[in-house]
């Protein structure tokens, strides 16, 4: 049974473990003829990349991705486009506790109890390395989508929201939390500050938004874009929830308040709000595609926890090691490139039935 892949006409595999040699993505399914180099996918690389600045592991990666196949005389030849990205700064010691007893929270119990067997180094498959994979891909993918901007960017740490009203998209890159309110952002930094001296750690919340795709793409029922970005993005390490458009808010709304005005526009239908975040019935409604995710807090954490052994024994563990004090943060870059992936998969499933 394979679970490593995802998509349905453009396909990706990840491979690779934290503590291994390397990890990568083959990416199938990519139309031939796109200009493509390591160039255009490694700034999405960089702004996933682990310890630039103190809020974050400070495993230093530099993830650069190396394009294995499917590219000649710089475009994609239509065949399997194979993705290395080498790890270079492991630590496999700081994991000789995580051998013995199961972080709380984390895979370790759960991977023993599937598998009998598994590499704790890191965390092995289960560690959000895995996820640097996915933004090389997610790289590709947008090569096939060049009419959508994907943005995303975080709206609230450790339980402090910004305000919608100080939304300044060009702050999102001026701030290490990917933070489009200045002052949050000068906030989140005090508070990050605590939790990361404290070995605690905090959840998050990343919002995503898709603009420039037409109305048309998606499926009804079992192929509904909703559905198939929910699963990218609960696929994400550390997910806990998604919501698209007004999510769960919508269950407290009237359907007045819950519709979304329609008139006559130049090109097409101006609407009026967007509760329903670009989707209906499954499908693009040319509005902007609206998701958000919960990260929950790292479970890697300095407070011991009780927990038990490998042999079923009581016991108290605490994570050394280099963790991320807030996982959403590096979080944001991954939702963009899940957005990716399965926009341009649907682009593609869309003109193969629709012409
Ligand atoms: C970008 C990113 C970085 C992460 N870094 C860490 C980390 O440093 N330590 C940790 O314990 N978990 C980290 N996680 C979360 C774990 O990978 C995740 O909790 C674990 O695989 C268990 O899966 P689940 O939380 O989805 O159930 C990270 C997640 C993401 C998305």
């Amino acid at each position: 049974m394979s679970v490593n892949s995802f998509g349905r006409l453009l396909r990706f595999t990840t491979w690779g473990e934290s503590h291994g040699p390397a990890l990568g993505a083959v990416v199938d399914g990519c139309p031939p003829g796109l200009e493509i180099d390591e160039g255009k996918l490694q700034p999405f690389l960089d702004a996933r990349r682990p310890g630039q600045s103190k809020f974050t592991t400070q495993r230093q990666e530099p993830d650069q991705v190396r394009i294995l196949s499917g590219v000649f005389e710089g475009k994609t030849t239509g065949t399997p486009i194979s993705l290395m990205i080498e790890n270079v700064d492991q630590r496999s010691k700081d994991y000789s506790e995580v051998a013995k007893a199961y972080r709380p929270g984390h895979a370790d119990y759960a991977y023993d109890a599937k598998y009998g067997f598994r590499d704790y180094r890191g965390g092995g498959r289960s560690s959000a390395r895995e996820t640097a994979a996915r933004v090389a891909a997610g790289g590709v993918a947008r090569l096939v989508i060049p009419e959508v901007s994907i943005l995303a960017y975080v709206t609230e740490i450790g339980g402090d929201a910004i305000d919608r009203a100080s939304f300044d998209a060009s702050e999102i890159a001026n701030n290490p939390f990917f933070c489009p309110d200045a002052q949050a952002a000068a906030r989140w930094a005090t508070q990050m500050e605590a939790v990361r001296k404290s070995g605690s750690s905090v959840g998050a919340v990343v919002e995503c938004i898709a603009t420039g795709l037409p109305a048309g793409w998606g499926a009804p029922l079992y192929g509904k874009l909703d559905a198939d970005l929910a699963a990218a993005m609960m696929g994400i390490n550390a997910v806990k929830g998604v919501e698209i458009g007004d999510g769960f808010a919508a269950a407290r709304l009237s359907g007045e308040q819950n519709a979304d005005p329609m008139y006559p526009g130049a090109t097409g239908p101006r609407f009026d709000a967007n509760h329903a975040g670009g989707i209906a019935g499954g499908i693009s409604t040319g509005q902007p595609v609206v998701v958000r995710v919960a990260f929950k807090p790292t479970s890697s954490i300095l407070t011991p926890q009780p927990t038990i052994t490998r042999d079923g024994d009581a016991t108290e563990l605490f994570t050394k090691g280099r963790h991320d004090p807030c996982v959403g943060i590096r979080g944001a870059p991954v939702v963009e490139a899940m957005m990716a992936l399965v926009l341009a998969d649907h682009k593609l499933l869309h003109r193969g039935q629709c012409g």
